[in-house]
C-alpha cells in the first residue's frame, strides 16, 4: 500500500456505520495500492457520534458538516443522509474541494441529479455513486458471461431488488416512506440504483418504458400513538425495451419492491437467451445458475467461492455477504480514483446516476398516463 486516502463521513446512520466497518477491515485487501483511514464523522445525533469513538483513527466528531469539510485532513467524503439533503450536501463537498462517494439515488429527483452531475464535472473532483451488489462473485461472473455474448438471441432480462419488511402494516413510518424526504420516485429512489448499475454498465439502456407502480399502505404508525401518511411508491415494475448487440427491443424488466413476500434484501439478475442463460441471486449467495441449450433442459449449479474483483486474505472457498461486497465497492472507488482499476467494474458514474433518474422520471410519467414513454 502506498497512497493514503483520508475519509470523512457525513451521516453516521445505517450506511455511515457500514462504511466505517469496511474501512476498519481494509487490511484484508491484498496488494492494494491505497490505504484508507476514517478520520472525521459528522452526524446530528449525539449517540451516533458517541458510537464512532470506537474507531481509533477518527480525530474529528462534529454536528456541523462545514467543520468536517474545512478539515485539511479529509480527502474524500462519503455522504449517507436522507435524499432531500443530497443536493445541498453533495454540492458543499464539491465546493470544499473534496472528492465524493455519494449515496444513491444521487439527489431527490432528476433535476437534483443533473445539478450534482454538472457541478461534479465542473469541479473536476472524483465523484461516484454507491451500488455494491454487482461486486458479489456471482454478479461478477454473470456480468462476464453477459459481456461475452454467448447466450445467443436474448429472450428477456430481469434485474431485481426485493425487500419485505414493509409487509408489516404496524411498522412505524420513517423518512424513506415519505415523499418529502425520499422523493416522489419512492421505491425507485431507494432500490433503483441497485437494479440499473449492472445493465447500464453493459450498455443496456432503455429506449422506452411502461411502468406499474403500487402504493399499498397509505399510512403507518407515527411512533407517537397516531398515524402518519405513507405516500411513497412501495413497488415498481419497469418494463423496458433495450437494443442489445444489434438485437432490437429486448424486454428488460427492472423490479424494485418493498413489499416482496419472503424477501429480506434480495438482489437478482436473470438473463435468458436462445443458447444460454444465467441467474444469480443474493438469496443463495454462493450459487450461480447457468443454462446451456442441449437435448435436455438443464440448469447447472456452480458453487462459487470468494472470487472477488480485489483479492483479500479470505479463503477462496468461503462465502461472501453484504459487508464483503460493500468493501469491494469501496476498493473499486479507491482504485479508480488512484488510476488502478484496470479492467474491473467501477462504481456508478454521475452520468449513469442521471440516466437512472431519467428512467425513473419517465416511469412516473408512464404510470400517471398509463402509457409507454420514450427515452432519448
Ligand atoms: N447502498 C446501500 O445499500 C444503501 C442501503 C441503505 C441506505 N442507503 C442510502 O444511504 C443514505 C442514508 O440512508 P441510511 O439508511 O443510512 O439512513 P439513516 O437514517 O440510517 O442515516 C442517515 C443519517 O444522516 C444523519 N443526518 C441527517 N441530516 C444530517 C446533516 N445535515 N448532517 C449530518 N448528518 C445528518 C441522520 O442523523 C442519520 O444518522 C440514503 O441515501 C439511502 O438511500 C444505501
Amino acid at each position: 500500500m502506498n497512497q493514503k486516502l483520508r475519509l470523512g463521513i457525513i451521516g453516521g446512520g445505517l450506511m455511515g456505520r457500514e462504511a466505517a466497518s469496511a474501512f476498519g477491515r481494509w487490511f484484508v485487501l491484498e496488494n492494494f495500492p491505497v490505504q484508507v483511514e476514517l478520520v472525521a464523522v459528522c452526524d446530528l445525533q449525539e449517540n451516533l457520534l458517541e458510537w464512532f469513538k470506537k474507531v481509533p483513527t477518527v480525530k474529528l466528531l462534529t454536528k456541523d458538516h462545514k467543520e468536517l469539510l474545512q478539515s485539511p485532513d479529509v480527502d474524500v467524503v462519503y455522504v449517507a443522509v436522507p435524499h432531500n439533503l443530497h443536493q445541498g450536501l453533495y454540492l458543499d463537498v464539491l465546493n470544499a474541494g473534496k472528492d465524493l462517494l455519494a449515496e444513491k439515488p444521487f439527489g431527490i429527483d432528476l433535476q437534483a441529479a443533473r445539478t450534482i452531475r454538472d457541478a461534479a464535472a465542473k469541479s473536476g473532483r472524483f465523484v461516484r455513486c454507491s451500488s455494491e451488489f454487482p461486486f458479489m462473485p456471482g454478479a461478477q461472473r454473470a456480468f462476464q458471461l453477459a459481456k461475452s455474448g454467448q447466450f445467443g438471441k436474448l429472450l428477456e432480462v430481469r434485474s431485481c431488488f426485493w425487500h419485505s419488511s414493509d409487509l408489516d402494516p404496524t411498522k412505524a413510518i420513517n423518512w424513506k416512506r415519505q415523499n418529502k424526504f425520499c422523493g416522489e420516485i419512492g421505491v425507485m429512489g431507494d432500490l433503483g440504483m441497485h437494479v440499473v448499475h449492472f445493465p447500464f454498465r453493459l450498455g443496456w439502456n432503455p429506449k422506452r418504458v411502461f411502468a406499474q407502480l403500487q402504493k399499498i399502505y397509505t399510512e403507518r404508525p407515527d411512533g407517537k400513538g397516531g398515524m402518519a401518511p405513507c405516500d411513497t411508491w412501495d413497488n415498481a415494475l419497469l418494463h423496458t425495451d433495450v437494443d442489445i448487440n444489434g438485437q432490437s427491443d429486448v424486454p428488460v424488466r427492472f423490479e424494485m419492491k418493498r413489499l416482496a413476500p419472503g424477501e429480506t434484501n434480495t438482489w437478482q439478475i436473470e438473463i435468458l437467451g436462445t443458447d444460454g442463460g444465467v441467474r444469480y441471486s443474493t438469496k443463495e449467495p454462493k450459487t450461480l445458475w447457468t443454462f446451456k441449450r442441449g437435448k435436455e433442459q438443464i440448469w447447472e449449479r456452480t458453487d462459487l467461492g470468494y472470487q472477488m474483483p480485489f483479492q483479500t486474505i479470505t479463503g477462496g472457498i468461503f462465502e461472501a455477504g453484504f459487508p464483503d461486497c460493500f468493501l469491494q465497492m469501496w476498493a473499486a472507488y479507491a482504485a479508480e480514483r488512484a488510476g488502478a482499476l484496470g479492467d474491473r467494474m467501477g462504481c456508478v458514474t454521475p452520468d449513469e446516476a442521471v440516466k437512472s433518474h431519467e428512467l425513473f422520471a419517465a416511469a412516473l410519467e408512464s404510470h400517471k398516463g398509463k402509457k409507454v414513454v420514450e427515452l432519448s
